[in-house]
Parts: structure tokens; sequence; C-alpha cells
């Protein structure tokens, strides 16, 4: 079934944000309505804002994978997608990977079975200075995160369970310390950064 096919007022408020002889632009936009509305953009779906911009699958493609922002496969509510790049990875990311995984019971590309969480390794999402982060869905950044604070947020958005997410409550600024001789970032209400504590 066609997603654009009733929504023609959308489509061309979009097209007409472009040259008309540069329909390819409209793709990211388009993108987007497809991602809200059902959480990741299936071949199906490529194939018809191909069509609507004059444009190939595998160009669409191409824009799409660029881009974390898209997903190709299906996402929960909550779309975990975790940094893990070198700020990050030195302040626990790994760590941190391992035991969403292990919380949820779900790897890359997997949804949990209440359809509420999905996980993803990404790269830098720009908050180094609060690594170990990650972006929930389109929603904002979880950062500074421990396992008592990553408890916490899984437990707030499970009570939620609408795609909100709470206030961003980073504990900034984050500090540098040498603990038992071992250089670790301490936010500021005292907890080691990282899946270590
Ligand atoms: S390395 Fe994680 S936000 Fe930059």
């Amino acid at each position: 079934m066609s997603f654009f096919a009733n929504k023609q007022n959308l489509v061309s408020d979009i097209l007409r944000r472009y040259p008309t002889d540069r329909k390819r632009s409209a793709v990211m936009p388009l993108l987007r309505e497809v991602q809200n509305a059902e959480g990741y953009v299936s071949d199906e779906r490529i194939a018809e804002i191909a069509g609507i911009i004059e444009s190939t699958a595998t160009e669409v493609m191409s824009v799409m994978s660029f881009y974390s922002t898209y997903s190709s496969i299906p996402t929960g509510k909550y779309h975990l997608q975790v940094c893990m790049t070198l700020s990050c990875a030195l302040a626990g990311s790994d760590q941190l990977w391992d035991y969403l995984q292990d919380k949820l019971e779900i790897s890359q590309g997997e949804v949990t079975s209440d359809g509420l969480f999905s996980l993803q390794r990404v790269e830098c999402l720009g908050s180094c200075g609060t690594a170990p982060l990650m972006q929930i869905s389109d929603a904002g950044y979880a950062e500074c995160l421990t396992k008592k604070r990553t408890d916490a947020l899984l437990e707030e958005l499970k009570r939620r369970g609408d795609g909100s997410i709470p206030a961003n409550d980073t504990p900034t600024p984050v500090f540098v310390k040498h603990i038992d001789g071992r250089v670790v970032q301490v936010t500021s209400d005292g907890q080691i950064a990282g899946g270590n504590a």
C-alpha cells in the first residue's frame, strides 16, 4: 500500500521547497516523513520515494545509509543509538553496549518483544564531553551514562512508553580523576561515567 498516495498536499509542499529540476533534493524530508510514521524505511517506501523525486532506489538508499537517523529495519518505540567513537569508547561505551544488550536481551538491529526498545551502534554524536551517551530516537540524548543512570532511564522510558523522554538531567561538568590507577570521568554527582559502575 502506498504511503504518500493520500498525502499529495504534503508531497507538493515538500517538493515546492526545491527548484523543479532538483526534485532529488527532497529525498531527506520524504525519508523523514516515512521514518517518523513507520519507525523505519522499507524497500517499498524507498522505491516510492525514488518515484516521487524521479531518481533510483539505489540513490535513495545511498543517502539513507549515510545518516544513522534513518533505519532500513524496524525499530522500537525507543531506538537507542549508542555512540561507540573514541571519546565514548574511552569512557566505557563498550561496557555500556554490553550492559544494554544483556539488560534488554537484544543486539544490534533487534527490537524487544514488547516493541519498546531497539539498539544500534553509531559514530560520534557530537557531544564527546558528556561521554558515554546515546541518542534516543530523535527525541534527545541521554548523557554521562552509568549503569545506575541507564537503569533509571530505562525504567522511566518503560513507564512512559509513548516515545517521549525525560528532560535532559546531564550532571555537568564531568571531571577527570585518577582512581585506583585508572583515569576515569566522574559526573558531578560522584558516579564513574561508563559501564563500570
Ligand atoms: S565520541 Fe561519542 S559523542 Fe563524540
